[in-house]
């Protein structure tokens, strides 16, 4: 099995006034090519930032996070988002859509960044999967909390990663989209191969990946892969 993801030794802390936040505390874990892995605790547990520090959206106080074989700790925040550009997508908790572009150009950003060729065509075609292709040309304040959160998993999907990362991906969707969304999801999973790192409290969702890592208080305190045993 090849490793697409490997955390060692992670730690960060927050520096506040007079004390520092431990929120991760010495986390290890690494992720094949290809699976499908939730990650589920308690709010406040540090599952947010896991994700954001396996996808260099920010960087670990201390340890290490290789990313298909590229050590990211020693990147420069340019480097890591060209990283980020060619192998990932996020899906965030809060969305994070920039709120003076429609759900199109939206869709359209990362795809733009890479140089890709027929950057309409595509987001439009991504808009559409999520059930949003009437909605192309509203901006982010137009739309409910679940149609942004499909735009960004739409804008996730643009650059086919290798590595895609969602953060509550279901918090705001109701039972039917929700299954919509899952089933793309794992669509996703299964026809290009993408690897899934699913933070969620949808027991129903991590009872469908492979391998489930429970997280409270900043550590590890399970790691099952029930479909293996
Ligand atoms: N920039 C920051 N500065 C200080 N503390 C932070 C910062 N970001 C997160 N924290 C703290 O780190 C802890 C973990 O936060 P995190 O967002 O990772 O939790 P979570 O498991 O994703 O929770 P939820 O399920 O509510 O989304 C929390 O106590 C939070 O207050
Ligand atoms: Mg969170």
């Amino acid at each position: 099995m090849e490793t697409i993801l490997e955390i060692k030794n992670v730690s960060k802390a927050y520096q506040s006034a007079n004390h520092e936040l431990t929120v991760l505390d010495n986390i290890n874990f690494s992720i094949n090519k290809g699976d499908t892995v939730a990650i589920t605790g308690p709010s406040g547990s540090g599952k947010t930032t896991l994700l954001g520090l396996c996808a260099g959206l920010d960087r670990a106080t201390s340890g290490s996070v290789t990313l298909n074989n590229i050590a990211l700790d020693n990147l420069n925040e340019d480097q890591r988002a060209a990283v980020r550009n060619q192998y990932v997508g996020f899906i965030f908790q809060n969305f994070q859509l920039l709120p003076t572009l429609t759900a199109l150009e939206n869709v359209m950003v990362p795809l733009e960044l890479r140089g890709a060729k027929n950057i309409k065509a595509t987001a439009m075609t991504l808009l559409d999967k999520v059930g949003l292709a009437d909605r192309s040309h509203h901006y982010p304040v137009q739309l409910s909390g679940g149609e942004q959160q499909r735009v960004s998993l739409a804008r996730a999907f643009s650059n086919q990663p290798a590595l895609l990362f969602a953060d509550e991906p279901t918090g705001n969707l109701d039972a039917e989209t929700s299954e919509k969304v899952i089933k793309l999801l794992f669509d996703l999973n299964k026809d290009a191969g993408t690897t899934l790192v699913i933070v969620t409290h949808d027991l129903e969702l991590a009872a469908r990946t492979n391998r489930i890592i429970k997280i409270k208080g900043g550590i590890i305190i399970a790691d099952e892969s029930p479909k293996y045993v």
